[in-house]
């Protein structure tokens, strides 16, 4: 109701136009109020055990259980993309009920930690993912308890000890994901303890009990029967979130993450604007797997969609994000 009239002298045509700053591509990339650069783009990538040839992952086209040698030239690759950081899941070949591959230094893991790091550890960040969930034969992020529950405090003290193998393997940062309380403060003590000041910790703060995980579980091999809800969190919670980001910066993280990120926007940027650690956002295995179905259909148009979706992210404030594509579009993220 205020301000001046859009047709301040009564006429019809318009005398504020907007669209002026639009009307050339080098007017629009001049005026782009943000833009997301290789350099903000973590690709995640697995090693599974006992692989002879890369594996692709069925629900995620495109992605692959690596070997040994294939995960070393896919983290050459996104390097030379200029991708800024890799985050790497292991697969055992065998589990058990305490998880023991994600503590064994010559686990899955730990050799993926070794020879990525050996390839290209200079030119990017090399993160680990912590949790039990990949290693533990029910499936559950932790160890169970008599009832069958996961045990928070003895799960804490596990993910002590895994973040100290994956610093001594090379993790430049870890990321604890197992959404256990205290988790980041037990995994700092333990760092600092074992002389690994400098290792950063970036907390999967507001990570949902979310269905977009589904496909992960197959890159994975899941045995999870059931599901995350007594320690992942509801989706439609907000000040959970906040809750969470507050403890784990209290905690020590050096950034936080929010998880899954186009569901969940709304929730990254009330994040961005709080807290004084980078935050950023993983676009996690179902949103990957919605878009190539719908691009192998020919409904959308895949590369553009891509780049919009990461765009969204960036702009809803989130300055890095995880992303299977990160790789393949690290060098097209202006088009
Ligand atoms: C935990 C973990 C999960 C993902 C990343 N780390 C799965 C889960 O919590 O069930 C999901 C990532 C994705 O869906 O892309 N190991």
């Amino acid at each position: 109701a205020h301000g001046p009239s859009v047709f301040p002298d009564g006429g019809t045509r318009p005398y504020y136009r907007p669209r002026r700053l639009r009307r050339t591509p080098a007017l629009r990339r001049f005026t782009a109020e943000t833009r997301i650069g290789p350099a903000n783009l973590v690709q995640p990538l697995f090693l599974r055990e006992g692989l002879s040839e890369p594996r692709e992952i069925p629900s995620m086209p495109g992605v692959f259980q690596h070997t040994r040698d294939s995960l070393r030239k896919a983290a050459v690759e996104a390097v030379d993309k200029g991708v800024g950081a890799l985050m790497l899941f292991g697969i055992p070949e065998h589990k058990d009920p305490r998880g023991s591959g994600a503590l064994d230094p010559e686990g899955v893991l730990q050799v993926a930690l070794r020879d990525v790091s050996a390839e290209v550890g200079d030119a990017t960040v090399v993160i680990g993912d912590i949790n039990l969930d990949e290693y533990t034969d029910h499936g559950h992020t932790g160890v169970l308890d008599a009832n069958g529950d996961v045990d928070n405090d003895a799960s804490i003290e596990l993910y002590a000890r895994v973040a100290v193998v994956q610093a001594e393997a090379g993790a430049q940062v870890v990321a604890p994901s197992g959404m256990m309380d205290g988790q980041v403060r037990r995994i700092r003590e333990a760092l600092d303890a074992a002389g690994h000041q400098s290792v950063a910790i970036l907390g999967y703060s507001a990570k949902y009990a979310s269905h977009f995980y589904g496909p992960f579980r197959d890159a994975v091999e899941s045995t999870l029967r059931g599901d995350r809800k007594t320690y992942q969190q509801h989706p439609g919670n907000i000040r959970e979130s906040l809750r969470e980001v507050e403890l784990d910066v209290a905690e020590g993280a050096d950034m936080v993450m929010v998880k899954p990120a186009l569901a969940y926007l709304d929730i990254v940027r009330l994040i961005a604007d709080q807290v004084q650690v980078p935050v950023a956002a993983y676009q996690v295995s179902g949103e990957y797997a919605m878009v190539e179905a719908a691009a192998a259909k020919g409904w959308i148009d895949r590369d553009q969609i891509v780049r919009e979706s990461l765009a969204a992210i960036h702009r809803a404030g989130a300055t890095q994000v995880i992303t299977y594509w990160a790789a393949e579009f690290a060098d097209s993220l202006d088009r």
